[in-house]
């Protein structure tokens, strides 16, 4: 295995409905999310470019689903599964991070 240009985290942190700080996987959806990543992976064979990984908290979870890239540290809050081919396109292929989704200056 080579190593990835790009790392993809995606929060699939869970916790009971009624806790206070929510969570990206119990009412955010984010295990579609994640599904959606390995599928566009698989889609593109990307597999020796980019890694997906899924991870707990992340940290501002009352703005998941979050997702998490490296090596630029950027940290995308709010994703849904629409938004994955066009985080590949421009982000994980091209090295320009998809604006619209970066998390808040204040968050991240
Ligand atoms: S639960 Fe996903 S960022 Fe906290």
């Amino acid at each position: 295995m080579s190593r990835p240009t790009r790392h993809v985290f995606v929060c699939t942190q869970n916790r009971p409905p009624q806790h206070p700080r929510g969570s990206c996987a119990g009412s955010k959806g984010s295990t579609a999310l994640l599904q959606a990543f390995w599928a566009e992976q698989q889609k593109r064979q990307t597999y020796e470019q980019v890694a997906v990984t899924y991870s707990g908290c992340l940290g501002p979870c009352d703005r998941g689903p979050n997702v998490l890239v490296y090596p630029e540290g950027v940290l995308y809050s709010g994703v849904t599964p629409d938004d994955v081919a066009e985080i590949f396109t421009s982000h994980l292929e091209n090295g320009a991070p998809l604006e619209r989704l970066i998390a808040a200056e204040e968050v991240w």
